[in-house]
């Protein structure tokens, strides 16, 4: 199944050079892009904005919106474009993107997704999703959130992404959003049980496989954010014991094929800390940790670095696989 594990989308994260990364770590989960705003994709770079290599796929373009005109050309763009599927941003809780009408406050506006969702699946054959939360303020409904599925259902949209818990709208800034309302999985787990031909994917403070395989009994499948951004190697656990996965990559050829890329990137013009901002994390918890990360910094993450100094990286990733497998041995 498409979305049995997917990585959540991130603004300032999940860009195009992070996908690729964590690509090589995982072929079997799915990748969702940052969210992109209606009128950048349409008016924008598209080039800049939209583009992603064959690699990542399956990948899903996140938009957020709220003008069905505008959200129903989004969607056309991105099929034309090869993506697998359009999601759209109904839990994002900021400021700005209230603003702009989009993100969480849409939840207060039920009738208003079914139109921009009916327009979305009207102009393209791509699945059309929705990521939301599971409430918003104070209302955490069952009642709310199972009526506001409902309507998004009956205008075609048959996947959601739910956040298992809800958007304070105002008073908490988004990234306290992302841990004081508390979890709510119950609440997931009811709406599975009550629309069981529903695709429903829980999101939200998921840590370990052990966690996966016990939501996996109850939803449909698990997205995971920060603690993949942190730790990309844990997309290797996540390849052994939820896709049952013989072969994964170590460390260091994850590191040599990165530097691979690298090297083509910088031929085409992109800044080498754009690219391994995203792999601080590559050694998390291991031995070498702290030196792999004190390089990147050193080397590799000011805006002018080298592409030279990434030939050193190799070396240390050499020497951090030697001293784990002493560890293991
Ligand atoms: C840095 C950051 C950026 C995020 N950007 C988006 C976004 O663009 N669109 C979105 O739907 N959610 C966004 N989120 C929320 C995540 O997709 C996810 O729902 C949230 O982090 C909870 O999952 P987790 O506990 O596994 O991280 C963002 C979260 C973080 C930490």
């Amino acid at each position: 199944m498409l979305r049995k594990i997917s990585v959540a989308p991130m603004m300032d994260c999940t860009d195009r050079h992070d996908r690729f990364f964590l690509r090589l770590i995982s072929k079997n989960v799915m990748l969702y892009t940052e969210m992109v705003a209606t009128k950048a994709a349409i008016h924008g770079d598209r080039d800049k904005i939209l583009s992603f290599s064959l690699e990542e796929k399956p990948l899903a373009l996140q938009v957020g919106g709220s003008d069905k005109k505008e959200l129903s050309e989004v969607a056309k763009i991105a099929e034309d474009m090869g993506y697998d599927e359009i999601n759209i941003n109904l839990g994002c809780p900021s400021k700005k993107v209230q603003q702009n009408m989009f993100g969480a406050c849409l939840m207060k506006e039920p009738d208003l997704v079914s139109d921009c969702i009916d327009s979305m699946v009207n102009s393209c054959n791509i699945p059309v999703t929705a990521k939301t939360r599971i409430g918003f303020d104070d209302t955490e409904d069952f009642d709310y959130l199972n009526n506001f599925i409902f309507k998004m259902k009956m205008a075609g949209c048959n996947t959601f992404i739910l956040h298992a818990r809800k958007a304070m709208l105002k008073g908490l800034s988004p990234k306290q959003n992302l841990n004081i309302p508390k979890l709510n999985y119950e609440m997931v787990y009811n709406i599975k049980k009550k629309n069981p031909d529903l695709e429903i994917i829980i999101n939200g403070g998921i840590t370990n496989t052990e966690e996966i395989k016990k939501h996996l009994k109850l939803c449909d499948g698990v997205m995971i954010g920060r603690a993949i951004y942190q730790n990309p190697y844990f997309l290797v656990d996540v390849e052994k014991e939820i896709f049952g996965t013989k072969k994964t990559p170590t460390r260091e050829s994850i590191a040599e094929k990165l530097i691979e890329y690298l090297e083509k990137e910088v031929k085409l013009g992109t800044k080498v800390n754009h690219v391994m901002r995203h792999t601080v994390g590559l050694y998390h918890g291991q031995a070498g940790s702290k030196k792999w990360k004190r390089y990147l910094s050193d080397n590799m993450m000011a805006r002018d670095s080298d592409f030279q100094k990434s030939k050193h990286i190799m070396t240390i990733a050499q020497n951090n696989e030697k001293a784990n497998q002493k560890i293991h041995d």
